[in-house]
């Protein structure tokens, strides 16, 4: 079998790239909550690689939980709301919350997750991604930290997968074309 790293057509973002930009928002963040502690939530699968790797960056004390939450662009099933299908166990309510996941692209999923964590009524709620797909918003949501704007393209490694595989290369990368057959993401 070949290495991941060769089923792509090409590198957008390199491993040096990443991890300066790593310790940028891990500076931004400890500015944000100077003196606070941070509650952590990571969106998981594809906030594993990245939570991990940032909150190392961040110089103040932290909580961390994950949530999961269904895919919902199964090329078999029609495009609807994501579910929580895994919940957080920690109580969040009065606590700062910074919720993380991969990729900011339709907005959904972060608009989802940020409604259900807001009606625990933490004392603060954020959003942090690594990626924002700018371009492709259908819900009006911003986040609050961003590692890197991207234009609209597939992108796998650094968490992100395409069918739970590639999530472990140490950049973003698109996926040659052939390999993107059969269309799970259209
Ligand atoms: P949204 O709900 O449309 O904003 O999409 C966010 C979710 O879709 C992320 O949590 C990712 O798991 C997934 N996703 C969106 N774009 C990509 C991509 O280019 N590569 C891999 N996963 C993606
Ligand atoms: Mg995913």
């Amino acid at each position: 079998m070949s290495s991941p790293i060769e089923d792509l057509e090409k590198v957008i973002i390199d491993k040096a790239a990443i991890e300066k930009r790593l310790k940028e928002l891990g500076q931004e963040i400890t500015d944000a909550y100077a003196g606070r502690e941070i509650t952590v939530i990571a969106i998981i699968n594809g906030a594993i690689i990245f939570v991990a790797d940032l909150i190392r960056e961040v110089r103040l004390p932290i909580k961390l939980d994950c949530i999961r939450v269904s895919s919902y662009r199964d090329s078999t099933s029609p495009v609807q709301e994501p579910e929580i299908i895994d919940r957080i166990r920690l109580d969040i309510k009065d606590a700062d919350v910074l919720l993380i996941d991969d990729i900011l692209d339709t907005g959904n999923t972060l608009a989802r997750v940020s409604k259900i964590i807001g009606n625990i009524k933490p004392a603060s709620l954020k959003t942090c991604v690594l990626l924002d797909k700018f371009t492709k918003r259908s819900v009006e949501l911003e986040a609050d930290f961003v590692g890197f704007k991207i234009p609209d393209e597939f992108v796998v490694g650094y968490g992100l997968d395409f069918a739970e595989r590639y999530r472990q290369l140490p950049l973003i990368g698109v996926l040659k074309t052939e390999l993107q057959n059969p269309p799970e993401w259209t």
